[in-house]
């Protein structure tokens, strides 16, 4: 008896002492990344542990990912990517697609002014220029280290080894297959049936990247890729010339900072619009006690969905490309603006968004993403977000070079008030122009707290990248929850038009949602399974590092 109950004692530490690990995530003593494959994460890792920095290894992660991950990784798209030098120096580059010369801004209208359904989306049109390569060598010629070729080589040998498909990508290359076939005929190379477990190689992406190792960024924006790429858009019927492939740049911004209590937020600026937005929820929610009112309380919901649905109405109607619109940003992020937009807050009932427009701004007039977060053993941090939008973009896959095209034009604002595939509603800010950006969502951030390096954040997500950035940082800050139990955590999602909140289904409770319901607040918890997959990074209080990686993708910390 006193031996049963002592065995039953023991099982039962082992389980609370397991059960209290598994809500840490990796801890590491130096460098990190984490991603959303496996591969990526150790690729990255492995050329920081070769010598390479953040930037080294941004480049080897985001290359690894076009290979690992073709759903969102991409060379035929684009991303942001924000850092942080360990000497404290911040700054941001702005690799994202562009609109082509040939662009017009009613190319997705018929005659009569109407949507043309799929165009943005599902056609050659919906192609923006790609920025990703443009991006990786500005990163590797401004803050690398290491030569491009020993950056380059673990990510054509994983080409040429191929990658194990998993699970969840059997499931989606499954969801998508016909899409596929619809764009590129029933002989490209994803007209496969693909199950768990196989081996996907990818022969013509490893040889677009040996050329690219070989000559430079030039190989894919003047060279003979860019000479094949052109041949493949002819031949679908895209409008993107070799002149735009020789005009892309990708461009170094400012970082859009800002303060919420005793952090700093080191985000995105225009033409995303994930910085501004999060500066403008956080900005109206700080005056507000959300620690005391708890973490997923009814209470603390309704303060964060007033603020983002006030944010998002101000992202439709001012935010843009800022080489071709300015934008107020100094007047967005103003305090007393924001506290003057929350004065309407009534905390027993839910605002209507109808009844929420723009605010009032004085000035002149004139579902599919990847994120990853790294940090060195020097201390540098990088947060990076790229996308080619839609999963698997726009479907149109070149066999010849072995990647998926973008459909990132779908961000544009086809048509002022009508919605994007996300339910976004722009306007003309936001309207098609060649050589303009697309406004973006996406927010890589860095926190800093007390000037030190506190974390790297970041998510794909559509429009719910702004709010699952926003309650990772709040989950350990507000909530003092641990990196991976902060991404563990069930989100929701605000964002003006629709006047709808959405919960990751059977996550929250039902009293919360109930109280949330008698005050008229319109809940979804039906059609968005994710809300964000982030990965982030902490730094904890004893300098070590602790990953975490969301469990609602194939997503992994490795560090040493
Ligand atoms: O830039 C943007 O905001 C979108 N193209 C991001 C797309 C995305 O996150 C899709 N992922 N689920």
């Amino acid at each position: 008896m006193k031996t049963t109950f002592r065995v039953f004692f023991i099982t039962l530490l082992v389980l609370v002492t397991n059960i209290t690990q598994a809500q840490k995530g990796l801890i590491a003593d130096k460098a990190m990344v984490v991603s959303a494959r496996e591969e990526a994460s150790k690729i990255g890792v492995a050329i920081m542990k070769k010598g390479g920095n953040a930037f080294d290894a941004m480049v080897a992660t985001e290359l690894a990912l076009a290979v690992a991950y073709p759903y969102a990784g991409n060379i035929g798209g684009g991303g942001f990517m924000v850092y942080r030098k360990a000497n404290g120096e911040t700054g941001t580059l702005d690799y994202r697609e562009k609109a082509p010369l040939s662009a017009t801004k009613n190319m997705f209208l018929d005659k009569a002014g109407n949507i043309l359904p799929d165009k943005s989306t599902d056609s050659p049109l919906a192609i923006g220029v790609p920025g990703t390569i443009a991006g990786v060598f500005a990163v590797h010629k401004k803050l690398g280290s290491l030569p491009m070729s020993e950056i380059m080589k673990p990510v054509i040998e994983l080409a040429e080894k191929g990658v194990i498909v998993t699970k969840k990508q059997e499931k989606s290359l499954n969801n998508y297959r016909e899409a596929i076939i619809k764009a590129n005929g029933n002989t490209t190379k994803f007209a496969t049936i693909f199950k768990e477990n196989d081996t996907i190689k990818y022969p013509a992406l490893a040889e677009t990247l040996k050329r690219i190792a070989k000559n430079g960024k030039d190989e894919f924006y003047k060279g003979e890729t860019s000479q094949q790429l052109v041949r493949y858009f002819e031949k679908i019927g895209a409008i993107i010339t070799q002149e735009d492939l020789a005009h892309y740049q990708a461009k170094w911004r400012n970082s859009l900072e800002f303060n919420y209590k005793e952090l700093k937020i080191i985000s995105m600026a225009p033409p995303s619009s994930g910085g501004i937005c999060l500066s403008q929820i956080m900005k109206m929610i700080a005056p507000f006690d959300i620690k005391r009112m708890g973490q997923n309380s009814a209470e603390a919901i309704q303060v964060m969905v007033e603020a983002e649905r006030r944010a998002y109405a101000d992202r439709s109607a001012f935010l843009g490309d800022p080489d071709f619109v300015k934008i107020p940003l100094k007047e967005l992020m103003d305090s007393e603006y924001l506290k003057t937009r929350m004065a309407t807050f009534n905390s027993d009932k839910a605002t209507l968004s109808s009844d929420i427009k723009e605010g009032k701004v004085n000035y002149n007039e004139s579902t599919e993403t990847t994120h990853y977060s790294i940090v060195d053993s020097f201390g540098n941090a990088v947060a990076a977000t790229t996308t080619i939008n839609d999963g698997f973009g726009s479907k149109y896959y070149c066999d010849e070079l072995g990647f998926f095209l973008n459909n990132e034009m779908d961000d544009f604002s086809a048509k002022p008030g009508e919605p994007n595939m996300f339910g976004l509603i722009g306007n003309e800010a936001n309207s098609i122009a060649p050589q303009k950006r697309m406004l973006s969502s996406m927010t890589p951030t860095i926190v800093e707290k007390n000037g030190k390096l506190f974390m790297v954040v970041g998510s794909p997500g559509g429009s719910t990248i702004i709010t699952s950035v926003l309650q990772t940082i709040l989950n350990v800050y507000e909530y003092n929850l641990s990196m991976q139990e902060a991404v563990n955590a069930p989100r929701f999602h605000h964002q003006w038009l629709p006047d709808i909140i959405t919960f990751e289904p059977n996550a929250f409770n039902a009293k919360t949602l109930g109280t949330l319901k008698t005050k008229s607040y319109l809940i979804n918890e039906k059609t968005t399974p994710v809300i964000g997959k982030v990965d982030a990074i902490l730094v904890l209080s004893n300098g070590k590092l602790e990953g975490g990686a969301d469990f609602r993708g194939d997503d992994k910390a490795v560090g040493f």
